[in-house]
Formats: C-alpha cells, structure tokens, sequence
C-alpha cells in the first residue's frame, strides 16, 4: 500500500476497554500525536470508566455504531478478547481505519491470511503491537549484544515462571474468553503470554529455521488444564540455539502490579553473559539487568524497568510512525505471522513427539 503520513494529530478509538486499556491508553495521554475522539464497548459500566479518561471522546456499544456515525476516525487501538480478534479486525479495517492490534494475532495461518487480505483490500495498515520490544531492559540487553561485549552468542534461555499469587484483579470475564482459547489449545502460557516470549527471540537473534517443543499441561481446577510444564528449543538461521522453560507455581507469591510472571532472559556470550531478571513482575529485589564479563558484574539499578512503560513506548511508536511512514513498526501484521509460525510450530513438534519443526513449512 502507499502510506501517507498523518500531518496533523491522528484521529483515533479504543475499541475494547477492559484490563490492558489501563497500560495501553499511557501512549496517548499527553501526546501530540494523538487525539482520542471515541470510546468503543459493549459493556456500559466500562464506557462510563474509561470516560472520564477522555471527557471529549464520544461513546460507542459497537464499532459499527461508531462507523455509522459522523465522527471520523483514522485509527483504533483494538483490545479485543483474542477469539474476536480475526473478525474484529476484518471489520476495523473494512471501516477504513488503520488497526494497531493486541496479541496475539490470532489463532491460524488462514485467519491471519483473512486479516492481511482485509489490511490490502482497504489500503489500510494493521500492526500487531509487541511491547516487550519496548521493554527497557529487553532494549539495553539487546545493545548489550549487539555491541559485541560479552563476546560472540553462544546461546540463550529465557524462563518463565507463571505464579497465582499477587499481581492485579484480572476480570472473570477476561477469564472466560482465556479458556475459551484453552480449548482450543492456545494456551495462557505458550500461545498468549507466550506470543511475548517468542516475539523476543525473532527480534534478538532472527528467523527460526527449526523448533523442538514439549508442551506440557496441569490441571489447576476441575476441566482448566494450563499448559505447563513446558519447555521449547530452537535455532535461528544464524545457529544460534534458544531454550525457553515455563513453569507453573501456584501457590508462589510474586509482587507486581501486573500479571504475576517471573521472567528471564540470559544471553551467553563466548566471554560474558547478559540476564534480564525481571519483566511483568516485580518479585525479585535485583538489578534488571546484569551483565557479567572478565570477572565483573555490571549491573542496571536505573533502566526504567516498569513494565507499564512498554506500553506506552510502543504506543508512542506507532502513533510517530503514522506521522513519518519510516523505520520498523514492531510489528507490521506480515512480520506477526512469522510469531504466529513459531508458536505453531512448537505444536506441531510437540505433538509429532518432539521432532524439529521449520516454522516456514506449517500449514
Ligand atoms: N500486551 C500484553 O502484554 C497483553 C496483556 C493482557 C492482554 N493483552 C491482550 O489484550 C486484549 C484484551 O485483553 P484484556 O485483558 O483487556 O481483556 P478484557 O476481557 O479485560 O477486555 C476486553 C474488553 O473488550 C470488550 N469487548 C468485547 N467484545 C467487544 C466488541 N465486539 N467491541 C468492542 N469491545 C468489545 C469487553 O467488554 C471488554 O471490556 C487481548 O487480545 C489480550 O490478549 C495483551
């Protein structure tokens, strides 16, 4: 499509106003990019809420309540639950406003097809927002790499420990539509905080050649499996192989003002290592990022590791990148699929015994 750059502040919607509303609408508080002109969700109590966000913005029940009326609008922030994602979109996009989208994308390869088409059909654009990539930490770790500190990589891990204790209220409603994926076997951890997890590793080191999986599941309550334990192994086309543990501990207090993740991510140079210690999560008292080379710790005790502050770093991305067209969007829906790709192919290997998986030949 041929893009033209916003020169004035984008029109935009929130469409869905429930839990991750609260982190996402930081990119457009204060921000000259960006004017909120609608709020859109079925749910009254939450329209009521979220207006006194945005005073001036006008309310919706629907998008197409929205759409039919004389406001206009250029692009929505959409935070639908995640089985409404595909025909959301599809709708979004079919009103012809560009889509900044919550992962993950959605479910299959035919579906993200039906999600692309529609972003083509509409000369429109559809990103899939990723904001671990905004993660402060994740950021300078990855500097950390790059700079050729600790050496070239030999290898990574990345370790996730899912706790039930802590952490904010999550909606029984935000639940509900959670086990719906369950059953459809895109599970909490692997598929939908997971997306987070293996977004990182494409954006660390590059396309994935081959993936190991063993997916794992415990029953937490009668008829609710979480799928963990579950460990996943990977190569990148540049050799470089990647582990990825996650852990189930339910009983395991964790502080956060957020979800209750205990998250790592050790990079492992030829002289040194880097770690982040901590994302979601506030649990552990350490530094947020540690990088230990020639018998020296270096450690970051000033990063802004709230994770909060991903959000709203990647929503200011997108906002600028509607006003310049350049750079990367972090991600573009095509570079979203290839997340998809990675996660079905650690299906795929686990169900075929563990055997290795290209994430380029899943169907
Ligand atoms: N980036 C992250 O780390 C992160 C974290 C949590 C959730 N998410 C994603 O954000 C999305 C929303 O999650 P959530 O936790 O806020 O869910 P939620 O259930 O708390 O909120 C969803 C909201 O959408 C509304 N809604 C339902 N149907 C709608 C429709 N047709 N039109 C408009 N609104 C509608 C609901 O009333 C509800 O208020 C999901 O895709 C989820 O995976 C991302």
């Amino acid at each position: 499509m041929i893009f033209t750059p916003f020169d004035r502040p984008v029109r935009a919607a929130f469409v869905g106003l429930g839990r991750i509303y609260d982190l996402n609408m930081r990119a457009y508080v204060d921000n000259p990019d960006v004017e909120v002109v609608a709020l859109v969700d079925p749910s009254e109590e939450r329209r009521a809420q979220r207006q006194a966000d945005w005073p001036e913005a006008r309310t919706f029940a629907t998008a197409a309540e929205l759409a039919a009326s004389d406001l206009s609008v250029d692009a929505v922030e959409a935070l639908l639950p995640a089985p409404l994602h595909t025909d959301g979109v599809v709708e979004l996009l079919g009103y012809g406003w560009h889509v900044n989208l919550q992962k993950p994308m959605c479910n299959d390869l035919a579906d993200a097809q039906r999600m692309l088409d529609a972003a083509a059909a509409n000369d429109r654009l559809l990103r899939v927002m990723e904001n671990y990539l905004f993660y402060e930490p994740l950021r300078k770790l990855k500097a950390t790499v790059e700079s050729g500190e600790i050496g070239d990589v030999s290898g990574y891990h990345l370790k996730m420990v899912a706790s039930g204790r802590g952490g904010w209220d999550v909606p029984m409603s935000s639940y509900e539509w959670q086990f719906q994926q369950m059953q459809r076997g895109r599970g909490i951890l692997v598929f939908d905080d997971g997306w987070h997890k293996l977004a990182t590793a494409i954006w660390l080191f590059g396309p994935i050649k081959e993936v190991r999986g063993w997916v794992g599941e415990t029953e937490v309550v009668p008829g609710v499996q979480i799928d963990a334990p579950t460990t996943i192994s990977w190569e990148h086309d540049s050799g470089i192989r990647g582990v990825w543990d996650i852990t189930l501990a339910p009983d395991l207090y964790l502080r956060s003002d957020y979800y209750t993740n205990d998250e790592r991510w050790e990079v492992t140079g030829r002289k040194g290592y880097a770690r982040v210690n901590r994302c979601t999560g506030r649990g552990i008292q350490q530094p947020s990022l540690e990088v230990y080379v020639d018998g020296e710790m270096r450690a970051y005790h000033a990063l802004d590791d709230d994770w909060a502050s991903s959000f709203r770093d990647s929503g200011r991305h997108w906002l600028r990148w509607l006003h310049t067209g350049n750079g990367p969007m972090l991600w573009s829906g095509e570079e979203a699929v290839d997340v998809l790709r990675f996660a079905l192919a650690t299906y795929a290997s686990s169900e075929a015994g563990g055997v290795g998986v290209d994430p380029s030949q899943v169907t």
